[in-house]
């Protein structure tokens, strides 16, 4: 099922293409075979896809060409009017700043900067900082309480909750999660992740979620697998 919310992007229309990917190859050097393999997928305007697969399939790989931070050998991919495989660098970066959240399997936090810090992080270099807007997105992910606390004292659970807060401070138009819940215990992930997909649908924000989960994946309005480099769609039995 579809879901399109109300509240639009400037400069995006309902139902308007967010994210196309037009035959999209990527092969690493001295890999037999390219991990991504003349993919295309277009995702409209406020929707959400999760994409499966086993690990080392190319999930990571995927999600970095989206997010511009990793380009494609051949093919095509169209954020809402940019083409970032034709973007000037200094563009590439004004699209990250403005229009992406990202959530790095990783996370990438920032060690120097307390729990608060690293949330403001994004809105402050975008410019739209708004203290309540990040309070409430904490409570809803459950970590309001951790504002002050160093990054060194927390859990990998609550480090990943840093890690989403951020991600979406911004109001970017497109949010790319990457296993944005590999790290909770099953009650928490369950509440995280209806949290990540309630806020993306209510601010009209596309979401792409690599998870392991096949809870997390059916709260998606498309499900894909990723296999030998291609996505194909999963049917929903209706579980
Ligand atoms: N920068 C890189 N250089 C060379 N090989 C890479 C690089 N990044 C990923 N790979 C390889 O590409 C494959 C897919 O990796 P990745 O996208 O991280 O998989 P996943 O996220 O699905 O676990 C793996 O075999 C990995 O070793
Ligand atoms: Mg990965």
């Amino acid at each position: 099922m579809r879901v399109f919310a109300t509240s639009l992007k400037p400069g995006l229309k309902r139902r308007e293409i967010m994210l196309s990917l037009t035959h999209v190859s990527r092969q690493f050097e001295r890999a037999s075979s390219p991990v991504i393999d003349d993919l295309s997928l277009n995702i409209t305007n406020g929707a959400s896809v999760s994409v499966r697969g086993a690990s080392g399939c190319g999930k990571s790989t995927l999600l970095a060409l989206m997010a511009g931070l990793d380009a494609p050998d051949s093919g095509d991919i169209t954020v809402g009017n940019a083409t970032l495989t034709r973007l000037p660098p200094t563009a590439l970066d004004d699209f990250r700043k403005n229009q992406l959240g990202m959530i790095y399997q990783q996370f990438n936090l920032l060690d120097c900067f307390n729990v608060w810090d690293n949330i403001a992080f994004t809105a402050r270099l975008k410019g739209n900082y708004v203290s309540s807007r990040q309070q409430s997105l904490m409570r809803k992910m459950g970590i309001e309480h951790l504002a002050d606390a160093p990054l060194g004292q927390l859990s990998g659970g609550e480090q990943q909750r840093v890690a989403i807060c951020r991600a979406l401070n911004h109001e970017p138009a497109l949010v790319l999660a990457d296993e944005p819940t590999g790290n909770l215990d099953e009650a928490t992930s369950d509440k995280v992740a209806s949290a990540l997909f309630d806020i993306c649908q209510n601010t009209s924000t596309t979401l792409v979620v690599v998870t392991h989960s096949a809870d997390v994946a059916r709260l998606a309005d498309a499900e894909y697998q990723l296999h030998n480099g291609k996505l194909h769609p999963v049917q929903d039995d209706g579980q």
